[in-house]
């Protein structure tokens, strides 16, 4: 059984999703959610749902990002962490953070990468002309959202799509995509062999 950890910013609406995922017969167990911000809504979510929670604030690391994830990581190591997966999460991991996870931290990102790599996804495909967008689960390296990728679901761009009507309906898509990739990730991870 692997210990998951979920890191979230907001919302975490796909945190939720995996976590009610992993309630099921799985491969891997809910051990922790961290959040980087004190008020992100997704922990009252994972507390309700009596998973352990942590807020690592990066205010208090005034921009010292290693200091940051020093204080990550050993949160991480003390919860017995195998994989990590980022739902939401809102910041950049530096490259040493990374490598220590390289191959077993997962994100979840609202483009059909490579297309659309960073930020305001939807409104740059609908800038484009794009007759469909979607989203993908990759594996996380130093380079941002460039990894290994997973998983994608596709989603058709309607004539008459704004990026907020665009965003509601990759979220969905989102929400299935994420822990069908995580449970089939779990399934050929190295110790279940
Ligand atoms: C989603 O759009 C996801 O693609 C991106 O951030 C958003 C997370 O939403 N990484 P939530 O916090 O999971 O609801």
């Amino acid at each position: 059984m692997l210990n998951v950890g979920i890191l979230i910013s907001g919302a975490g609406s796909n945190m939720l999703r995996l976590l009610e995922d992993m309630e099921q017969p799985h491969p891997g167990r809910a051990s922790l959610v961290v959040s980087n911000t004190p008020d992100a809504a997704g922990l009252a979510k994972a507390e309700a749902m009596g998973i352990a929670t942590q807020v690592v604030d990066h205010k208090l690391y005034r921009g010292d990002r290693s200091a940051f994830e020093a204080a990550l990581q050993k949160i991480l190591l003390v919860h017995e962490i195998d994989v990590i997966c980022l739902a939401g999460f809102m910041r950049i991991l530096g490259a040493d953070f990374v490598s220590a996870w390289q191959g077993r931290m997962l994100n979840i990102h609202p483009s059909l990468l490579p297309k659309y790599q960073g930020l305001k996804t939807y409104q740059r495909a609908l800038d484009a002309g794009d007759a469909e967008t979607g989203c993908s689960v990759h594996e996380v390296v130093s380079e941002l959202d460039a990894g290994p990728i997973l998983g994608q679901s596709r989603v058709a761009v309607l004539p008459d799509d704004t990026a907020s009507s665009l965003a509601a309906r990759v979220l969905v898509q989102e929400h299935q995509l994420y822990p069908r990739v995580l449970r089939d990730f779990l399934v050929q991870f190295p110790s279940q062999a």
